[in-house]
């Protein structure tokens, strides 16, 4: 099975650390973040990988991981689904994507219809929040109605890159991830689970060092 990281954007939350190298290779305690991703999508059975990433910065994952990995580049940063719509053709039927900055410690099975995974959180300001009741997800609401938060594995079907090619930018400019989610729930096509084990983002200074100390066994 092929599978997707999302690799790229700017990582302004994470300021100065991110101004000379890509988010995904600073370190998670031991190993470079990009090792996170890679591992939670051998463990759904991904035997190859695309890595989606802005044009600066493909030679140091090719200097990190070498040939066992394709790569593509996102020319413009115009977002999450903008840098998936970067993996047409690369994929086939049911695929899972992740975004390069999400840690999972525990593994999951590849389900057989497009799926989210939600996990509680104590910050649903800063992430795209399932409302159970409505079956909608709202990108970063001011008042939001639950804590639960969208995590950034998804599993798509060949409908995504004509959901995709429909999309416009939202006001922060970016087409957004959260858009061609609702499409699918909105037309009953999508499964929301519960996210296994601890999740965490790795985009902040603060969530950053939460994963490390989990990555270390310290948390
Ligand atoms: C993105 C998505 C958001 C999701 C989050 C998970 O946000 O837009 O819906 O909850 O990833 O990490 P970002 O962190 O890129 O702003």
């Amino acid at each position: 099975m092929r599978g997707v990281i999302l690799a790229g954007g700017r990582g302004t939350r994470l300021g100065d650390t991110t101004r000379v190298t890509n988010k995904h290779l600073l370190p998670v305690y031991d190993r470079p973040m990009i090792y996170q991703p890679i591992a939670t999508l051998k463990a759904m059975g991904c035997t190859d990988i695309l890595i989606v990433t802005g044009g600066e910065n493909v030679g140091g994952f090719a200097q990190l991981l070498g040939s066992g990995f394709t790569y593509r580049v996102q020319d413009r940063p115009d977002g999450i689904a903008g840098a998936l719509a970067q993996a047409e053709g690369y994929v086939d039927g049911l695929f899972p994507v992740i975004l390069g900055d999400n840690y999972f410690s525990a593994s999951f099975a590849m389900p057989d219809r497009p799926t989210i995974y939600a996990a509680r959180t104590e910050r649903p300001e800063a992430f795209g929040i399932y409302d159970p009741g409505a079956g909608r997800i709202t990108e970063k609401p001011k008042d939001p109605v639950s804590d639960l938060a969208v995590t950034g594995l998804y599993v798509y079907d060949d409908r995504v890159w004509d959901v995709i090619r429909t999309l416009t930018p939202s006001a922060r400019g970016e087409l957004e991830i959260t858009d061609v989610n609702n499409w699918y729930l909105q037309h009953g096509l999508m499964d929301v689970h519960d996210a296994p084990g601890t999740w965490s983002d790795m985009g902040t200074p603060d969530s950053l060092l939460r994963a490390a100390l989990h990555v270390k066994g310290a948390a």
